[in-house]
């Protein structure tokens, strides 16, 4: 395996005394677009903390660049990852505008004011989230898929080699979740190293080009989403039966499950 820009080493985390993972060990391939997938409360969004240094282990390490995370500056972490969190707040009153530019904070200091790249890169994540026309909205007016969008918008325009996305699909309408999906894979097709957690299985099979199955805080399989989007592993992770046809747009696995519900009276 090629050496990995962010791992968890035996890491133990959770909150307070309640543990969520004892002795995770994850590997986020470089250049690769990694899907974590699983159900509520296995603790994705609690491993994607750790990753991103919001949350550190009480037992092992993370370890960013072959170096332990906690140990590199704020600055220096936030130029290298970016983490779309599961439920963001915004400060008070912000404008959509200011929140995306945000994202510019870490690559400014003393030295180094708002310059017109800042104002490129910010109007450049604003146009591939399609918020552009929201620029001077307050964020606290704003539906929650043109807020979600905005949020993507903060971390694209922090420019980051690597982005970690807690379900950044949630509250978008179909046309926007495969829009924020194409950015996704484009930015994979760039270089960029990816990791987004996802609940929807065959757009994970269709977008991801490594996958990670979590179940109670332990990752249960791991691999190419053709290998691991299968009925067995489906049903060990999520104890539901289901059919897997080919997807007749892509040709990766598609999830139908059973209906096991009531017949019909
Ligand atoms: N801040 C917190 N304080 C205490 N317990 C927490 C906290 N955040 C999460 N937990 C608990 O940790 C466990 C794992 O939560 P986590 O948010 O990692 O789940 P998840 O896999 O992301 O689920 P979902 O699909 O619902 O987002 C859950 O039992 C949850 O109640
Ligand atoms: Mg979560």
């Amino acid at each position: 395996m090629t050496a990995s820009p962010l791992a968890a080493r035996e890491a133990t985390l959770g909150y307070g005394r309640h543990v969520i993972s004892e002795g995770l060990t994850v590997d986020v391939p470089e250049g690769e677009f990694t899907v974590i997938m699983g159900p509520n409360a296995c603790g994705k969004s609690t491993l994607l903390k750790a990753l991103a240094r919001m949350l550190k282990p009480s037992h092992g390490t993370v370890l960013l660049d072959g170096k332990d995370i906690h140990h590199q500056p704020t600055r220096a972490v936030a130029r290298r990852l970016g983490l779309l969190p599961q439920s963001p707040i915004a400060p008070d009153g912000i404008t959509v505008a200011d929140l995306v530019a945000r994202g510019r904070y870490p690559h400014q200091g003393i030295l180094r004011q708002w310059s017109a790249e800042d104002e490129r890169v910010v109007a450049e994540a604003m146009d591939a989230t399609d918020i552009a026309d929201l620029a001077s909205r307050g964020v606290d007016e704003l539906s929650g898929g043109q807020r979600q969008r905005v949020w993507i918008a903060m971390v694209l325009a922090q420019q980051t080699p690597l982005l970690l996305l807690d379900e950044p699909t949630t509250y978008l309408d179909i046309t926007h979740q495969i829009e924020v999906l194409d950015l996704c894979a484009k930015l994979h097709r760039e270089g960029r190293t990816l990791v987004a957690v996802l609940h929807d299985l065959n757009q994970a099979a269709r977008y991801a080009t490594h996958l990670i199955a979590m179940r109670d805080g332990a990752v249960v399989a791991e691999g190419a989403p053709a290998d691991i989007v299968t009925a067995e592993t489906v049903q060990e992770v999520f104890d539901l039966p289901c059919r897997i046809i080919d997807d007749p747009e892509s040709g990766t696995p598609l999830v139908i499950p059973r209906a096991l519900a009531a017949a019909p009276r």
